[in-house]
């Protein structure tokens, strides 16, 4: 019985914790926890990128259909030159991505993250080499690929990208630039490569490569909710808790952060319970 309990208590640990960094939405590292005590090292570099791929996921999806979906019945508009002066317009998912990836890249967590394709709408993102390669194997079952790229010393992961929504797929068949323009829902369009320097990473450093990515999202989001503070000629929408699904609105980076956090908390929180098994947390 006390065995058992302990084993409980040790799950509700992992669960705990778990919770405190899927919580934070940035700045609250938990110092000390259990399965820090357990290993140095406890999670496998494969098994952190898969988390933050999780993360990608539904933020990336959420974005598409919740903001730039929803968004474009209301009137919001959303463009490749989003930045620029004279445009008023939001990001496209590839670039609200793209201003995920450069605020990680200005933190000090050394995660790096691309989107790529074999028919992109941008030559620059054209797949190459042993990336080419296996974006035909991810094609074709759309599992994870993992290798060691030992010209940048970088342990690299590429995850599927999937036509998850209506917009993914119209915007690119009826983009100027696109290289194919019969994409359907559901297929594969392009793959996300993440890539970290070392094999293996301690309970605060995957946290710190969460959080960097959750950073990354909100200072994104904030950038979008900045450029239409600024809006000159365009109706601007009302900033709050309501979505563009109900009306000319759009939410805070805290509400559109906390669904995020409400979409993957149970998915991140089961890959951190597996892992607590096989490191003889739980049995
Ligand atoms: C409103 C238009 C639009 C929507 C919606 C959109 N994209 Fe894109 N996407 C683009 C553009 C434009 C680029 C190229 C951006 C750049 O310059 O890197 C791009 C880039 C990409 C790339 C990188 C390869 C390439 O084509 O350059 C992938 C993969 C991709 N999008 C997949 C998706 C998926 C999956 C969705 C839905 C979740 C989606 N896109 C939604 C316009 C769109």
């Amino acid at each position: 019985m006390k065995k058992l309990s302990s084993r409980l208590g040790r799950l509700v640990g992992i669960g705990f914790t778990s919770m405190v960094l899927l919580n934070s939405c940035g700045n609250a590292i938990p110092e000390e926890t259990e399965a820090a005590a357990v290993s140095d090292k406890a999670f496998s570099v494969e098994e952190v990128l898969e988390m933050v791929a999780i993360e990608n996921d539904v933020t990336r999806t959420l974005y598409t259909k919740g903001i730039v979906g929803a968004g474009k019945k209301q009137g919001l508009k959303f463009d490749e030159d989003w930045q620029e002066d004279k445009v008023e317009a939001g990001p496209l998912p590839a670039l609200f991505l793209r201003g995920v990836s450069s605020s990680i890249r200005k933190s000090s967590v050394p995660l790096g993250l691309y989107l790529g394709s074999d028919y992109p709408i941008n030559a620059s993102n054209k797949f190459e080499g042993k990336q080419e390669e296996l974006f035909k194997k991810i094609k074709q079952n759309q599992k994870p690929q993992f290798f060691y790229d030992s010209s940048q010393k970088l342990h690299t992961a590429m995850f599927a990208d999937m036509a998850v929504a209506a917009p993914c797929v119209n915007c690119h068949n009826e983009h100027k630039s696109t290289s194919k323009t019969d994409w359907k829902l559901g297929d594969v369009m392009g793959a996300t490569t993440w890539q970290y320097p070392s094999d293996s990473l301690s309970y605060k450093e995957a946290v710190g490569v969460l959080n960097a990515y959750r950073n990354g999202t909100k200072d994104t989001y904030n950038a979008y909710l900045a450029e239409i503070a600024a809006f000159k000629d365009s109706p601007k929408p009302a900033i709050g808790t309501v979505w563009p699904s109900k009306g000319f609105n759009l939410p805070t980076a805290e509400v559109f952060i906390d669904s995020v956090r409400k979409l993957t908390s149970y998915k991140s929180l089961e890959v951190l319970v597996k892992k607590g098994a096989s490191v003889g947390m739980i049995k």
